[in-house]
């Protein structure tokens, strides 16, 4: 009687752990409880202690032991505490590892774009030379060869007047030998063919230039790009509004010191992959937002999307999926460079049937001085 009123005492006083244990014996004493277990601690100002209450019937009343187990306890806590701490560990490990595997991918990623940069440079530079002459020399001679059909049309005209039929024939006969007619309707074919081969060969030649050399000749300034969003959208607006409902989104964002000039060819690709992503008809959207110190460009489009295999090598220089003549592959390892050189980074969310968001993030104050 005297351990239940001691009992009953600590539970009136709050103490909950007696509560608990009063509630148990009292179970066992009645038999409602065949018996009643309860682990609880019990610490002094010098240790740390646990005990186990066993209470179990024993001839009209029952039997109430008190067991010391902290032993068991303190090996116990200190168990889950190592499995935490190495969950810990394992955790940070991984992170690690993750951010380890991104950087590398980084590295490889870069150093792929500044060692293709240098031959770009160099093969830009060695082809334009050619071209240029090609060029001109192609135009010369697409002159000549109309002053040379003025001279044979004259020529054609006079025929009649050959008086000799000898010599007539003869004349005839060289004709027909050299399929005379079709030369003539294919000459001027074959200039303009190869002038647009041309002019196809010199735009390559200056992405690969711009590619190489991104905002050389530009002053970094400070911009709203808002307003280049704008002008680009103007620029690609006949691209743009067959196939798309174009929809724009822009908050309240700080000006940005960039290279205008050459973050609009970035929109420009942009914008003009989102039209060349859409099949028959769907929507672009262009969004701008600040995110702490940096601004945020969303070009968003419901086409066809990409498979990750895709994804993976969008930014490689000449990778393309489009048709011969209508894209080079180069529209976005050029935007990868000017981003890259403004210090900031793109990111893509692609899926194959939705559609695909290409997001630009640009430093607020530029790239930091290493950079430029
Ligand atoms: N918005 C998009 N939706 C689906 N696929 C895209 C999108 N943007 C890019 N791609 C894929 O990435 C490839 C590379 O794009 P990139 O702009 O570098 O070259 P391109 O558009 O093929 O040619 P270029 O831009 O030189 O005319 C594309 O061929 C296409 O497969
Ligand atoms: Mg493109």
């Amino acid at each position: 009687m005297n351990y239940l009123a001691t009992v009953r005492a600590s539970a009136e006083r709050g103490d909950t752990i007696a509560a608990e244990a009063l509630a148990g014996l009292g179970g066992v004493l009645t038999r409602q409880l065949p018996k009643f277990e309860l682990e609880y601690p019990c610490h002094s100002a010098q240790e740390e202690r646990w005990f186990l209450m066993q209470a179990s019937p024993l001839a009209d009343g029952c039997v109430v032991s008190h067991i010391n187990i902290t032993a068991r306890v303190v090996a116990e806590n200190e168990q889950s505490r190592l499995a935490a701490e190495l969950r810990h560990a394992f955790e940070d490990l991984k992170a690690l590892h993750e951010a380890l595997q991104r950087t590398q991918e980084q590295l490889v990623q870069s150093e792929k774009m500044a060692s293709i940069g240098q031959l770009a440079a160099g093969v830009a530079h060695e082809i334009n030379n050619p071209i240029g002459y090609l060029n001109s020399n192609l135009g010369t001679l697409g002159q000549y060869v109309g002053d040379i059909l003025g001279v044979v049309a004259a020529y054609e005209a006079a025929m009649p007047a050959v008086a000799d039929p000898a010599r007539r024939e003869a004349l005839e006969q060289a004709k027909r030998e050299t399929d005379f007619g079709f030369l003539l309707e294919d000459m001027p074919k074959l200039l303009a063919e190869s002038q647009e081969g041309i002019q196809r060969v010199r735009k390559i030649v200056q992405d690969l230039k711009d590619f190489a050399h991104a905002g050389d000749n530009e002053d970094w300034q400070w911009v709203d790009v808002r307003h280049s969003l704008a002008r680009t959208l103007n620029i690609v607006h006949n691209e743009l509004k067959y196939k798309a409902e174009v929809r724009q989104a822009y908050e309240e964002i700080p000006e940005i010191r960039c290279l205008p000039g050459q973050l609009n060819q970035v929109f420009m690709n942009l914008l003009v992959n989102a039209a060349q992503a859409i099949d028959q008809r769907g929507e672009v959207g262009v969004r701008a937002w600040v995110e702490g110190e940096e601004v945020c460009v969303e070009v968003t489009d419901t086409g066809c999307g990409m498979p990750p295999e895709v994804v993976r090598r969008i930014f490689e220089p000449f990778f393309t999926t489009k048709p011969a003549g209508k894209g080079t592959g180069l529209g976005l390892s050029i935007s990868y460079g000017i981003v890259k050189r403004h210090g900031g980074h793109i990111e893509v969310d692609s899926e194959v049937g939705r559609g695909t968001t290409f997001r630009v993030v640009l430093p607020v104050i530029g790239p930091s001085g290493a950079e430029t």
